[in-house]
């Protein structure tokens, strides 16, 4: 196992009705004027905005609204929410939402302290000095924005989808009512869960050796999405079943299954292209990329794939062609994501062939390669999308 720290400052507060104490959090966490973020509607009709507003009102607390956060969160949204706090003196956000509108909260709240441009922070690994606090009340189960340092934004200009990360942007508190998340159509909560698996499958993939506990946390958060991802599907008001996706969300991204141990996220940056460019569902890009990079993948450690197979699949070993068993993983997470209503390939997925060598030239690669489990040239990544634009069940 590799040296590592790890902080995890966010308080969670989980459970049924737990949004209508979220102004008590924004008091003990110092705000006194905020911002509330949201997205395009949902959380406005579920009456979840008002339910925020009673319980900011109840506190004493000012506030300002922004609504409008669009999925794969835009540039121009965050332009517009460092003005209006500027102008209003927020001094803490309260994001209510999706893993789009934190990652926008976030953006917001790196940018309003920072004299010039919140993107100069994005792809470019410049550090974070200052941020704005902010809060979460959480809507769906995904991308794990709830407990990471990290926030993705799309420049609508060229298209780019590129990523920040910082122990800055963690929220303070996060609000987890898997109630809240009943509203979801089957398929958003398909896509939340299959980015759940990848954010597990970024980690389980490493070349760090004897890294029993971490492998072993990675399976239980896989298992458990495969077993309750179903029941939510098949009953959108499961809510023990919403709970367990809801938790295991955020333990899939908060680094505490990957700690000490190299991480991959070849895959999720392939997939930022997919999304930049067609502003599809980034679960449903996962879905199509995360396998055919799996089996790109495949030899490079084929104990690696072949315990995944046997651990989280039930596939049984076969010693004499370990392959074998891995290959059959493979295909068993590609009909379990089928199963659930996700894309398989490119064209389910609405993107298209042809578009191949645009989305090899937009990934920044540093240097021509990308690190990670497997280290990866342009060649690899063209392959990786020509598996995923030929790939069936
Ligand atoms: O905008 P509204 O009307 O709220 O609708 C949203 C949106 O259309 C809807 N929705 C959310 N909660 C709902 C609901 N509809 C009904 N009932 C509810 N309770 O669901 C749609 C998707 O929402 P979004 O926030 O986009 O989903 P998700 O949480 O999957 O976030 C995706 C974004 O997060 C980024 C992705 O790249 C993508 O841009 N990621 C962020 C990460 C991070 N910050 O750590 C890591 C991830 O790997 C990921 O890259
Ligand atoms: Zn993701």
């Amino acid at each position: 196992m590799d040296n590592f720290t790890f902080l995890s400052p966010t308080e969670f507060i989980f459970g049924k009705n737990t949004e209508n104490d979220c102004g008590r959090y924004v008091k003990k966490y110092g705000g006194s004027k905020v911002l509330v973020h949201y997205g395009s509607g949902s959380a406005v009709r579920s009456g979840l905005i008002d339910k925020v507003k009673a319980s900011l009102d109840k506190e004493g607390i000012g506030y300002v609204l922004l609504g409008g956060v669009q999925p794969n969160p835009k540039d121009t949204k965050v332009y517009e929410g460092i003005e209006l706090c500027r102008k209003e003196n927020v001094d803490f956000i309260l994001s209510v939402g999706g893993g789009s509108v934190i990652d926008s909260s976030k953006a917001i709240a790196l940018g309003v302290p920072y004299d010039g441009d919140f993107w100069d922070f994005y792809g470019t690994g410049k550090p974070v000095e200052k941020a704005l606090p902010i809060g979460v009340i959480l809507t769906i189960a995904a991308a794990g924005s709830e407990g990471s340092g990290a926030s993705v934004i799309t420049k609508e200009e060229g298209k780019l989808k590129r990523d920040c990360g910082s122990d800055l942007l963690r929220s303070r508190f996060s609000i987890l009512d898997p109630a809240l998340t009943e509203t979801l159509p089957a398929y958003q909560t398909a896509c939340g869960a299959t980015d759940i698996m990848a954010h597990v499958f970024e980690r389980y993939f490493t070349n760090t050796k004897e890294v029993e506990i971490t492998d072993r946390l990675c399976e239980a958060v896989l298992l458990t999405m495969v077993k309750e991802t179903p029941r939510v599907i098949a009953d959108p008001h499961n809510y023990e079943a919403r709970a367990n996706i809801m938790w295991a969300g955020m333990v899939a991204h908060n680094d505490i299954v990957g700690v000490g141990r190299s991480q991959d996220w070849n895959s999720h940056n392939i997939e930022h292209e997919l999304s930049g460019l067609y502003d599809v569902a980034h679960g449903a890009g996962l879905a199509v990329i995360m396998p055919s990079w799996m089996e790109f993948v495949c030899t490079h450690n084929v104990m690696r794939m072949a315990q995944m197979a046997v651990r989280v699949f039930g596939c049984e070993m076969d010693f004499e062609d370990p392959e074998r068993t891995a290959r059959q993983g493979i295909h068993c997470f590609r009909k379990f994501l089928a199963s659930i209503g996700m894309p398989i390939n490119l064209q389910q997925l609405g993107a298209k062939e042809e578009d191949i060598p645009l989305l090899v030239s937009k990934l920044g690669l540093n240097g021509g390669r990308t690190g990670g489990y497997v280290n990866l040239s342009e060649e690899d990544i063209t392959q990786i999308y020509r598996i995923a634009a030929k790939a069936e069940i």
